[in-house]
Order: structure tokens, then C-alpha cells, then sequence
């Protein structure tokens, strides 16, 4: 069994089934986890999860469920055979919807894929949320939300580096704070407006990282991943 030695996941963001092995290959080999979304799960099915992901691999599925409670359990169900570690769902979905989501997971046992809630998706701004009926701002709605799902069982949260300090304030030691938009020293914000490094994002608080094109995008993924777990290892 491939162990995670490093609390990263590798974001593959790729509809292509070779290119995601590829990928795997290079963050397995560094330590690191995989995260697999739509744009793979839309093409390839829970078959290509399995040709892509070794067993054994920590598994990130950031399949963003949002529907009524009775369906996000089912498809909850329907993807825990992958053995994921964590699976997402929007916590925008509601105490029905994530009260059933964690039910759900409970006959999975210990070892059980753990839930993440996406809070208020970091493309959007106040004047989104004004648009959708949400007032207040954009901050009081990632915590509302936050503290919603812990509530309903839900065991994490997905969060921007901006967030950490708060959620980790309001949720406390217990709950698993999830960070994309890390980026090592001297690597490009590409699209990613607010970022930390992985040493910064774990000091301040989160649980575990997502890196995708400083891996991904690299001339050499595998050699870009071990750089990534060098600057961890130095930093702990
Ligand atoms: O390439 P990059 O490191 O920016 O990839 C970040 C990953 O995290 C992508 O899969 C992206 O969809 C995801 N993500 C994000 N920001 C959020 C939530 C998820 O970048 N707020």
C-alpha cells in the first residue's frame, strides 16, 4: 500500500485517462495524494478512478454533490467502493441534505471516506451572492455555512488560504481544513488571487493542501512534486 507521507493532494485536472496516470505517477511518487473532479469523473467514470489511482493511493474525489438529500446519499454511496478519503458536497445544499450526506457514510465504518463542504466557491464575489438572494458578506457566508456542516456531521471544509484563520477560530482543532491555492515560493498565482505557501498554509492551520498546475503544468511533474516535498520536509 502507497502511503501519503505529505498531507498534499496532487489536483489532476484532466478529462484524459493516460495523462491522469501520468500525473499520478509523479505525485504518488512524492508523497503525495491525488485529487480527482468533474472534468475526470465526467469522462472516465468510477472505472477510470480505478485504472488511474493505484490502491492504497489517498484519494481526493471533488465531486461538488449539491442535490435533494436522498440522491447526494446515493451518489455518496455509489462512489465510497472507491475508498475515497475525502468526497465533497456543497454545504449550500442544506442541514437535510448534509445530515443524510453523513448518515450516509456511517456504514462504511472507521476507515469511512470523510466529507468535505464547499462553502461560497471563491469565483464568486458579494455582488454573486446579492445576485443568488444572499446578503451579507461573502465572509459571513463562508462561515455560516462552515458551521452549518460541522453541525449536520459533516467532518471538513474546503477553504481559500484567506480563510483559514477564521474557520479554524470558529470550527476548532477537530475539523479538517482543506487549502487549494498554495503555491511554492517563486512558482506563477496563475488564476489563484490570494495564495499561500504550503509551509505558511499548514502554520497557519490547514489540515491538508492542494497543489495542481505547479505540479501539473511543470516541464517535469515529478521532479516539481519532489521540489514541493523538499520544501515541506525542510519546513517541519
Ligand atoms: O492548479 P491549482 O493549484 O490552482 O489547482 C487548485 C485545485 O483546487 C483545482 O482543482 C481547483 O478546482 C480547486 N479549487 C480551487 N479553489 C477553490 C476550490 C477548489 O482552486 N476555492
Amino acid at each position: 500500500m502507497t502511503q501519503s507521507s505529505h498531507p498534499v493532494f496532487c489536483a489532476i485536472d484532466t478529462p484524459d485517462l493516460d495523462r491522469a496516470r501520468a500525473l499520478v505517477a509523479a505525485a504518488t511518487a512524492a508523497g503525495f495524494g491525488v485529487k480527482l473532479g468533474k472534468e475526470f469523473f465526467a469522462a472516465q467514470g468510477a472505472t477510470g478512478v480505478r485504472l488511474a489511482v493505484p490502491p492504497g493511493t489517498p484519494l481526493f474525489l471533488d465531486l461538488k454533490f449539491h442535490d435533494i438529500p436522498n440522491t447526494v446519499a446515493s451518489a455518496l454511496k455509489a462512489v465510497a467502493p472507491l475508498k475515497p478519503t475525502f468526497i465533497t458536497l456543497h454545504a449550500s445544499g442544506g442541514p437535510g441534505m448534509l445530515k443524510a450526506a453523513a448518515e450516509a457514510m456511517r456504514e462504511f465504518g472507521p476507515d469511512r471516506p470523510k466529507l468535505l463542504g464547499v462553502t461560497v466557491l471563491t469565483s464568486l464575489d458579494q455582488s454573486d451572492l446579492a445576485a443568488i438572494g444572499v446578503s451579507g458578506s461573502v465572509e459571513a457566508q463562508v462561515l455560516r455555512l462552515a458551521k452549518l456542516a460541522i453541525d449536520c456531521g459533516i467532518d471538513g471544509i474546503v477553504a481559500a488560504p484567506s480563510e483559514i484563520g477564521a474557520l479554524r477560530a470558529a470550527l476548532g482543532p477537530q475539523a479538517i481544513l482543506v487549502i487549494p491555492g498554495i503555491r511554492p515560493a517563486g512558482s506563477a498565482a496563475d488564476d489563484q488571487k490570494r495564495v499561500l505557501t504550503p509551509a505558511q498554509a499548514l502554520s497557519a492551520g490547514a489540515s491538508w493542501l492542494v497543489i495542481g498546475r505547479p505540479i501539473t503544468a511543470a516541464a517535469d511533474p515529478a521532479d516539481a512534486a519532489r521540489a514541493i516535498a523538499s520544501e515541506l520536509a525542510t519546513a517541519a
